[in-house]
């Protein structure tokens, strides 16, 4: 099958593209490289740099390539940046998605995956939630993320397409840009790898479901392969998390002797100072999981990196360069 992956050079769809080339499958990217980078791409691998919010663009991809799916992963996905400017991020996250969902229709492209988000969907919840938890965002990220998911339901049943939106929680792993506002881990890698203290925002009491983004990739792959329980002519939302909460201080906690330790097998020595306290970032919401359990009835997935793993390999990852 080729699958092009939009977003393909950033964190989660380079993760995607290494999977889908392990199970033998062709790939290509389109990707702007505003975030992402062609050095998270395998040589060989076709990438087309061109902007979602280009139709004309987005159409020269499709034609080239002909691919027999998409996963779409490319977005503005700051929270904060989608506040400041509602505009662009309607831009890119609907505009853009409409661009790749026409694109697709008139290429005869049939199977569309999308990356979604619990973590803006269902808001502040303690318990995991079900994909039937009433959407509530209150962002305007998470209100493109929702309504992106509509425009997919109206276009798997107004042109048949197979059309699975998957629903992230807190995704990390190698690779995340620790540049940005999300990306905890990263950032706290990144922090105490230069030997500075990670800041914790407020009390840094607020609980998220970490799931590393290898495991997220192998999701998507399940996701564009499934023929059995995603039909055509319907959108499927699934969840994909781990349902286990985790706070910023248990979590700094982790990260903290995973960069020693990255460090000490590298023959380097990292301070890695106790975290500070800065103030609360206003809006954060306190505690956000959600429940899997139907990715594993429809894709058979499930989450296989433990925390502790997962941070590792992370912490490997940064101190490597
Ligand atoms: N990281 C998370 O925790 C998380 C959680 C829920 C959902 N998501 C979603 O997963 C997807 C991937 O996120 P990520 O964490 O890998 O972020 P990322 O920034 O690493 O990846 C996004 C990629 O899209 C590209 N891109 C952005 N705007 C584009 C445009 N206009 N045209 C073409 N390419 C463009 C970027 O250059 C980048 O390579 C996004 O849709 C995001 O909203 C991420």
């Amino acid at each position: 099958m080729k699958i092009l992956v939009t977003g393909g050079a950033g964190f989660i769809g380079s993760h995607i593209v290494d999977a889908l080339l392990r199970e033998g499958h062709a790939v290509a990217v389109l990707d702007d490289l505003s975030s992402g980078s062609r050095d998270n791409l395998p040589a060989g691998v076709p990438l087309h740099v061109a902007d979602i919010v280009d139709p004309d663009a987005v159409g020269r991809v499709f034609a080239a390539e002909k691919p027999d799916a998409v996963c779409h992963q490319a977005a503005q996905m700051s929270v904060s940046r989608s506040v400041r400017e509602p505009l662009f991020d309607a831009r890119v996250n609907c505009i853009g998605l409409i661009n790749v969902l026409d694109a697709a229709v008139a290429g005869g492209c049939k199977r569309v995956v999308f990356a979604s988000s619990g973590g803006v969907l269902y808001g502040d919840v303690t318990t995991p939630a079900p994909e039937s938890t009433p959407a509530n965002p209150v962002s305007p990220y998470g209100i493109t993320k929702w309504v992106g998911e509509r425009y997919l339901s109206f276009y798997a049943a107004e042109h048949g397409l197979t059309a699975v939106a998957l629903r992230y929680s807190n995704v990390y792993g190698p690779r995340q840009n620790p540049h940005g506002e999300a990306g905890v881990v990263a950032i706290f890698c990144k922090k105490l790898l230069a030997g500075e203290p990670a800041t914790i925002n407020g009390d840094g009491r607020y609980v998220r479901d970490y799931v590393y983004g290898p495991d997220v990739a192998r999701a998507n792959v399940l996701a564009l392969l499934a023929t059995d329980r995603c039909q055509p002519g319907t959108l499927t939302s699934l969840n994909i998390g781990t349902g286990i909460g985790t706070d910023v201080v248990e979590l700094e906690a982790l990260i903290r002797p995973a960069v020693a330790a990255a460090a000490t097998t590298r023959g380097r020595t990292v301070a890695t100072p106790a975290p500070l306290h800065g103030p609360a970032r206003p809006g954060d919401l306190r505690s956000n999981l959600v429940d899997a359990a139907l990715a594993k009835t429809v894709l058979g997935w499930q989450p296989t990196v433990p925390l502790a793993d997962g941070i590792a390999l992370t912490a490997e990852w940064f101190a490597d360069r």
